[in-house]
């Protein structure tokens, strides 16, 4: 395999997306492994956006602990709670949240002081199950919209289709 990670940056966000899905799509045939396929999703995300932080947090104790899965940037946090910070606000509610500053995010867990805005969403195992957050973080305000929010989500629906 000798796949290279496109640009898209400066690409409208709906067609950059649907590029990368395809392009994923190809990488991960035949892969089950989740931990594989996150860090594959990571270095893809990461690298054709230009972002600050990019990966996953897992869900290790449900309903109680996520803990840093496969990533790309700065230094990431090991553990979040359920309930705490983005991410653990996102699990805990099992939903997407968009932060355009994280100064306004009550409770935002400081891992690298140069994140400004960030977008997290969960990921959906087979069953329904909360696998992990995607969390994305960025160097600009406001960097990230609905259209990231639904890239994002289109991007990680594959670890629903996957049997592990
Ligand atoms: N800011 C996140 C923590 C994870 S890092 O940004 C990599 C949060 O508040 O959950």
């Amino acid at each position: 395999m000798a796949e290279t990670i496109p640009d898209l940056r400066g690409i409208p966000k709906a067609r950059a997306y649907e590029e990368l899905r395809g392009h994923t799509k190809a990488i991960l045939d035949g892969i089950t492994d989740p931990i594989a396929a996150m860090a594959t999703v990571a270095a893809l995300v990461h690298h054709a956006f230009g972002h600050l932080w990019t990966g996953f947090y897992r869900v290790v104790e449900p309903g109680v602990l996520l803990r840093v899965g496969p990533y790309q940037g700065s230094l990431g946090c090991l553990d979040i709670a359920f309930g705490r910070g983005v991410c653990g606000t996102a699990a805990a509610e099992m939903r997407s949240i968009i932060v355009p500053d994280v100064d306004k995010f009550p409770g935002h867990i400081t891992c690298d002081a140069s994140s400004r805005s960030e977008i997290v969403v969960p990921v959906l195992g087979p069953r329904g199950d909360l696998l992990a957050i995607l969390d994305v973080d960025s160097k600009q305000l406001d960097a990230f919209n609905e259209e990231d929010q639904r890239g994002l989500e289109q991007l990680v629906s594959w670890f629903a289709t996957v049997k592990q």
